[in-house]
């Protein structure tokens, strides 16, 4: 299993989001379920995550980049891909060639959309965002129909869905997310009077279906439920049945005794109340790890113990308060995952850094090789 050429490695576990993504398609009912696989899948390789999603039920893919797109489509993936806001000219030959989904809401878009695809002779698929409230991209409500009736009006470009996301549904207390339903509704309401409603209506990420605000989506655009992560600390009990994918692991490189009063790592900023065994692990924030991690309480599971990272992380290389385990080079550590009956959850760290679960699997860096397995006993 861990082949690899450093003592630092990440495991991702495909039958964890296979099982993920087949208990998310069933809580999304009659919604087809696309999985979120930017950003490389969220740290967990997009092409193998895609592939294991769509073999467990996901019906297309949502992505960020048109480079994410065609990545998938040279691993040879022929499933929808939806990326979720608008790119640059430069990549709307690429866009069509590869039979994206491509996401619009500003005029000039469309129109040099458009202009592309009757350039190559071919329609191209497009989803209206429509900004309910999120005030991040989409075409605001009140010109939204006016968007639709210009890719209409565009006879090289489709109109197969109109969209919208939520800025708060990972926060369940707050009001917003049913004020973005009903401005959302209002619009749809518009467009079944104008009979211009399209194929795929839709709304939910993870957390609007884990809390079942999904009764009138079309599409669950599901990223980080599928990693078997909550949304947020809110939406934990909801996200109860999910079981984590990535887990971060190294082996101990080097280990030294020191005194009381000795200092460990840059800048010698914190000094050992107690002798005890230090492990040195090779990994470091060059590879996701936060520098500031220490100064939060961050610690790592070693020889089944949660043990205190100590002094700053380095770019390579971190060190671990191991007090009196008897740890050796070549000791199993582990970082983001469960040694024995401990766990480190990605919310358990994000919450260290005021942070969230997605910064933190995403924060793994491309220089940690990933390790895939299935029905690990
Ligand atoms: C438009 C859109 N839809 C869906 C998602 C997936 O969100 P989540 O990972 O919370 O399910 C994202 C992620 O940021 C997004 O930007």
């Amino acid at each position: 299993m861990n082949s690899v050429n450093r003592w630092a490695w990440v495991e991702i576990d495909l039958t964890a989001i296979k099982t993920n993504v087949a208990v998310l398609v069933k809580q999304a009912g009659r919604a087809e379920l696309w999985a979120t696989v930017k950003a490389n899948g969220y740290g967990h390789g997009a092409v193998e995550v895609a592939r294991t999603a769509l073999s467990a039920g996901a019906r297309g893919l949502c992505v960020a980049l048109a480079d994410e797109a065609h990545q998938l489509r040279q691993a040879k993936i022929v499933a929808p891909i939806l990326i979720v806001s608008e790119q640059p000219e430069v990549a709307f030959e690429q866009m069509l060639r590869d039979e994206v989904v491509a996401t619009v809401y500003n005029e000039a878009t469309i129109n040099s959309y458009a202009a592309v695809a009757a350039r190559l002779g071919v329609v191209g698929t497009v989803h209206l965002k429509v900004d309910t409230g999120m005030h991040r991209v989409g075409v605001p409500v009140a010109s939204a129909m006016a968007r639709v009736e210009q890719i209409i009006a565009a006879k090289s470009l489709q109109l197969d869905g109109v969209y919208t996301h939520f800025a708060a549904a990972d926060l369940p207390s707050h009001d917003e997310t049913a004020k973005q339903q009903r401005r959302f509704d209002d619009f749809v309401a518009e467009l079944d009077r104008k009979k211009l409603r399209p194929k795929y209506v839709h709304t939910s990420n993870s957390a609007a279906l884990l809390r079942s605000l999904n009764a009138v989506t079309d599409i669950a655009r599901v990223g980080i439920a599928i990693y078997g992560i909550a949304p947020s600390n809110e939406t934990e009990t909801v996200a109860r049945g999910l079981r984590p994918a990535m887990s971060l692991h190294a082996r101990v490189s080097h280990v030294q005794r020191l005194e009381a009063g000795e200092g460990v790592s840059y800048g010698l900023r914190t000094r050992l109340e107690k002798s005890a065994n230090i492990a040195t692990l090779p990994l470091g924030y060059a590879d996701g790890v936060p520098r500031r991690l220490w100064s939060v309480g961050g610690e790592v599971l070693i020889g089944g113990k949660r043990c205190p990272i100590v002094g700053v992380v380095t770019m390579d290389q971190l060190m671990v308060n191991c007090g009196e385990i008897d740890v050796k080079i070549g000791d199993q550590a582990v970082l983001l995952g469960a040694q024995g009956d401990e766990v480190i959850s990605a919310n358990e760290i994000a919450t260290r850094l005021d942070t969230i679960g997605y910064e933190i699997v995403c924060g793994v860096s491309a220089r940690v090789p990933r390790v895939y397995f299935e029905n690990k006993a």
